[in-house]
């Protein structure tokens, strides 16, 4: 990535490289999005970036609150226990949970959290590493 900076206006021009179908599909989504200038809308991306995992980069004992998302196969064996176990073991910061039955072979999760920042992601990763999980999202504001 190179860039240069023009200081009068605050404004650095980079140049980047991506694959071409990543490029169409930006596109045509941001334009669905409303976006007319290209500039804008990795803008915007970059801010909703930043803004998602900022929560990362904070300090471990850092507080706050989220929502764990996840997707999985109901079919896959034992998940819906080890899911609940997992949940019983995190007590402490597991303040709620509501499952959708999405079709028949997904299933959406939708956990709500409050506490630090190091039991949340020990408890995604706990989430996360069980067989039929298809995705994990994580949104956590530290206050
Ligand atoms: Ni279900």
């Amino acid at each position: 990535m190179k860039n240069s900076s023009n200081s009068k206006s605050g404004v650095v021009r980079i140049s980047i490289s991506l694959p071409a179908d990543l490029l169409t599909s930006f596109d045509r989504v941001s334009r669905r999005v409303g976006f007319t200038d290209r500039s804008k809308a990795i803008q915007a991306a970059i801010r909703a970036f930043i803004s998602e995992n900022e929560w990362l980069s904070g300090s471990e004992s850092s507080k706050g609150a989220g929502l764990i998302e996840l997707l999985y196969d109901p079919h896959t064996r034992n998940i819906e226990k080890a899911l609940t176990l997992i949940q019983h073991n995190y007590y402490h910061i597991v303040t709620s949970s509501t499952h959708i039955h999405l079709d028949d072979d997904n299933c959406l999760e939708a956990i709500l959290v409050r506490g630090d920042v190091r039991s949340i992601k020990k408890l995604a990763n706990k989430l996360a590493e069980n067989k039929g999980i298809k995705s994990i999202k994580v949104n956590f504001q530290v206050i």
